[in-house]
Formats: C-alpha cells, structure tokens, sequence
C-alpha cells in the first residue's frame, strides 16, 4: 500500500487541478476558468474520470483519466494524465500516481494506456521510460515573440490579404457572419482537417454540440475566431484562446478544407489572428502541431515561430 490516495474530484477541485499543474511547470501556466468549464461540460465523444490525489490527508495533486467513447473493433486507448505539487514531486510518487492511474485505465476497459511528458521534464520522462512506456510520437511547441517580429508579421498578413484579394477569398470572424449555418460550416471544415493530423488514435467522430462546447469556451471569443470564405462557404479557421486568469495566449486550432489547401488560406487566417493579437497587446502567443505535420511546421517556422519544449507520447499494451 503506497501513500497516495484517489478521490473522485467535484467541480470546485478543477481549480486546484489548474494550480497543481501550473505550478508543477510555471512556464505552461493552466488557466482555472477554463479548466473548470471542461470539467462542468458534459461531452458526446469522451468519458472522463477526475481525481483529487491526497497524502496523510493533504491535497497533494491531481488524476484524470479519458478515453474516448468506444464502439467497435480496434484498439482502446486510454489517456492517463495527473501531476503533483513541486514540493512532493519526486521520481518515487510520480511513479505511484502513474501506477495508480493504471490501475484506474485498465478497469476502464482499455487495451492501450497512453501518457505524456514535456521534453523539459526528465524527471517524468525517466518515470514514464520505467513503467515499460514506449515512445509513440512527439508533439512540436512553439512560441511566437510578437513584439520583435511586428513589422513582420504585418508585412506577411499584409501579403496574404492580397493573395486572397486575387483569389477571391474573404477573411473575417465568425461574430461578423449573420447565417445561423456558420456554425455547422466550422465544424464539418474543421472535422475534415482533423482527420488529416498524423496521429496513433484515430480522429474520433465528433458531434456538433461537442464542438459548439469548444467554440463556447471561456478562452474563445466568436469576435476573435478567424475564418476564410469563398462563394459565401467556410473553408478555413484560425483561432486563438485567450486564457481569461492565466496562461499564454495560444492557437487552438487552424483547419482548411482538403478543397483549398495550398492556396494560402492557412497562412492568412492564422495571419489575422496574429495581427488582432497584436492590436491587443498580446506580447507573444504559443501553438502547437504533431512532429510530424509537414506542412503546419513550415507555416510556423516561416512566420517565425521558434520552437519550445514539445510533448513526448507514450504507450504500453494495458494487458
Ligand atoms: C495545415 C493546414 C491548415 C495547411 O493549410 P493550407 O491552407 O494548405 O496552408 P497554406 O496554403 O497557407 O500553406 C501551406 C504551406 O505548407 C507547405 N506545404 C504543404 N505540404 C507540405 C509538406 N508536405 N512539406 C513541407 N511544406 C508543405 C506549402 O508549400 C505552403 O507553404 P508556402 O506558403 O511557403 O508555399 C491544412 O493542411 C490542414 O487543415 N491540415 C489538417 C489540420 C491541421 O493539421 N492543422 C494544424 C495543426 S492543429
């Protein structure tokens, strides 16, 4: 018997859960806001279970374990997440919080157990290594300074407003189109490109009212969610999430349909985010891609993005 205890987390500990992992790594702050409004919001696609982790009492950290959904054939992933407070984070009681989030994944049902470590954090990494993980696949960070690259970055939006011109693409957001079937416009585009992201799990089939609870977030705002349109149809997002407490300001999505690509419609979305952020004081913003997104790397780096410590994935066979 380890000295780790799981309860099963309320709403009121989402915020605990965002200040355990802010500042297990203050460089990714975790907004409680947020945080709490996932907690609160059921979802049609994911189970979720959510732990407070105690020792002699004390509240020491967090657990969640999620998997999707499962219906048919196929591996069963489930992901295993949780940190703890710096002041007891050593090797030994990440290595029983892990232990225990297995026990927690395999009663789900699960053929897969997956977990993550950031490239900056060896101590989890030698943890996860040890339990039999192997590594999946990396995921790329990157932080965009948007004081010194200004003038850049409105020089290339500059660019990309009139290569859309000539195509005859329109950039605007979301708040600025009346149609009520925008909604399901952003969805279906952006449900198309997520299938198109290098990835070990498979996209899952997402609902409708599963991405209007992503577009209702407190870090999303519809005024601040850029789309592009050609012939009046949605066929390219970029948005930012803007962490209403704390964090950094950072892309949540860019999508364009398969119809498009190439044409510079990414480029010009994520483009007018940028130039709104600036316009908003906003001094710098992070995004993030699979390591293996060839064409969402060379967007980042040609405007100047520069990378950051990236996620390591994990997995092991739950048998
Ligand atoms: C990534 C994505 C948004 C790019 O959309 P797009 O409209 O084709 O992007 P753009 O036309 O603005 O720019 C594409 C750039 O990538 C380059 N590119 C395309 N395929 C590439 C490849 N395999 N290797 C390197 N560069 C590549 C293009 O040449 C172009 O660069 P350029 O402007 O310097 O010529 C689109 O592919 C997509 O929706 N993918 C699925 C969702 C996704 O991965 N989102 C991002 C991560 S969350």
């Amino acid at each position: 018997m380890g000295e780790l205890r799981f309860h099963a987390a309320t709403l009121d500990d989402a915020a605990f859960a965002a200040d355990v992992w802010t500042a297990a790594r203050p460089s990714a702050p975790v907004d409680p806001v947020v945080k709490r409004y996932w907690w609160a919001t059921p979802s049609e696609t994911y189970v979720s279970e959510r732990y407070v982790v105690t020792r002699g009492g004390e509240r020491i950290g967090f657990a969640l374990v999620d998997h999707v959904r499962w219906d048919g054939p196929g591996p069963r992933y489930v992901s295993l997440r949780g940190d703890l407070l710096p002041e007891v984070r050593t090797a030994a009681r990440l290595d029983e919080l892990l232990a225990g989030l297995e026990v927690k994944g395999r009663a789900t049902g699960a053929t897969v157990l997956r977990t993550k470590a950031v490239e900056d954090d060896p101590l989890r990494e030698s943890v996860v290594r040890g339990r039999g993980y192997r590594e999946d696949r990396r995921s790329r960070r990157w932080e965009l300074d948007l004081v010194g690259n200004r003038a850049r970055i409105l020089a290339l939006a500059e660019e990309s407003r009139e290569r859309m011109r000539r195509a005859g693409i329109e950039l605007c957001t979301l708040a600025a189109i009346a149609e009520p079937s925008k909604y399901e416009q952003v969805w279906r585009v952006g449900d198309e490109a997520a299938r198109d992201i290098p990835t070990t799990e498979p996209h899952p089939d997402e609902s409708l009212e599963d991405y209007l609870q992503w577009l209702r977030s407190p870090d999303t705002r519809e005024d601040r969610f850029w789309v592009a349109r050609r012939e009046g149809r949605i066929v390219g997002l970029s948005v930012l999430s803007y962490p209403p407490v704390r964090g950094i300001v950072n892309t949540s999505y860019t999508a364009t349909a398969r119809s498009v690509r190439g044409l510079g419609v990414a480029r010009a979305t994520k483009g007018e985010t940028l130039v709104q952020a600036i316009g908003l004081g906003v001094d710098r913003v992070r995004t993030g891609n699979d390591a293996q997104n060839a064409p969402i790397l060379h967007i980042n780096a040609a405007m100047g993005y520069r990378p950051i410590a990236g996620a390591i994935e994990f997995m092991k066979d739950a048998g």
